[in-house]
């Protein structure tokens, strides 16, 4: 296909609509070939300048990193620090922003992937938008497409997401979704920008078009994907990742494991268990991958070696999570590992 021709602004033009449906916004959708992070670096660029007061929050390696891309382009990042595997508490958001009355960004994650944790993202909002009008911007990279985001009602101004997630596609592309109230943050944003200036992007879009050389194959996946969604609809697939999660939780527990992570707002996409004493985690995954087929991911930085995460999103289907489980008794008990 032409990517510059007339079949390539039906197709994108239809997907746009479809990712809107889906997503339930009249939010401009922009489409970026990049992964997750360079979805947040665009958001971080687009929205603020060198020397700019920003609010992030390190409660896992994501909020973390994306904190430490707003400093790499010269933000100066307040950072809340919150033991890793808890969540942010609404206070503590609110008295970092009472401290930080000229703050031109709020960075918060909606679901914490490396600590199988979810923020209390309504009550976040509330928070920012009570006490402050700064830029809000949301790393929902893992859970949008998984579970309902009102980002209009909630004052969000940049979501990200990255296709490999919950849309079950090739890794390769970002979707942002901005608010009109963004477009104003993003025409005073002096941060340095060529390929992740989003206004090339919407005007690019407008025509139909990309504003570089789209990743033509997941733009194709993503379509597809997105009426298998629609099919299922919203609420259907919503339904099915809560379900999913509540069974590896369980089955996990049942197994005599001890689940990690806040248990307030446990993921619907990744559900995180303490390795137990006395078992060689490296060996673990091994075992699983070889004698299983079954993949499942290790802790990253300082929760290396601690946690064991599955990841439950996407297409996935009951019986999958209940093999995984399934797979991680076994394995536990020919490394010796008993419950009793
Ligand atoms: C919450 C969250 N943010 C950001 C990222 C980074 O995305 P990517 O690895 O596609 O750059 C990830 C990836 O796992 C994530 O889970």
């Amino acid at each position: 296909m032409n990517y510059r021709g007339p079949e390539m602004a039906t197709l994108s033009s239809g997907l746009i609509q479809k990712l809107k449906t889906f997503v339930d916004t009249s939010y401009d959708t922009l489409l970026l070939t990049t992964s997750g992070t360079g979805g947040l670096e665009a958001a971080v660029v687009n929205s603020m300048s060198p020397g700019d007061r920003v609010v992030a929050v390190d409660a896992g390696v994501f909020g973390k990193r994306f904190s430490l891309v707003a400093g790499a382009y010269g933000a100066s990042v307040r950072v809340i620090d919150v033991p890793w595997g808890r969540s942010l508490e609404p206070d503590a958001l609110q008295n970092a922003l009472r401290e930080e009355p000229d703050c031109r960004a709020v960075l918060l994650t909606h679901n914490e992937t490396s600590t199988a944790t979810m923020h209390p993202l309504e009550q976040l909002c509330r928070v920012v938008r009570e006490e402050t009008d700064a830029c809000l911007l949301v790393d929902a990279v893992s859970s949008l497409g998984a579970m309902p985001l009102p980002m209009e009602s909630l004052g969000i101004d940049v979501v990200i997401t990255g296709s490999q997630k919950a849309w079950g596609v090739p890794p390769g592309m970002a979707m942002l979704f901005v608010s009109e109230r963004f477009w104003t943050f993003q025409a005073k944003a002096s941060t340095p920008k060529f390929f992740f200036d989003l206004a090339r992007y919407r005007d690019a879009q407008a025509k139909g078009s990309f504003p570089f050389t789209p990743a033509l194959p997941i733009v194709f996946a993503l379509d597809v994907a997105l009426d298998f969604m629609l099919r299922e609809t919203p609420a259907g697939v919503f339904a099915r990742h809560e379900r999913v999660a509540q069974s590896a939780r369980d089955g996990l527990e049942a197994l005599g494991l001890t689940l990690f992570g806040d248990r307030r707002h446990p993921s619907a996409t990744v559900t995180a268990f303490r390795v137990p004493e006395g078992i060689d985690e490296a060996a673990l995954v091994a075992r699983l991958r070889e004698r299983h087929d079954t993949v499942i991911a290790r802790g990253q930085e300082s929760l290396r070696g601690a946690i064991l995460r599955i990841g439950h999103l996407g297409w996935v289907q009951q019986d999958e999570v209940d093999r995984a489980v399934r797979s991680i008794g076994d394995a536990l008990s020919a490394l010796g590992f008993s419950s009793e």
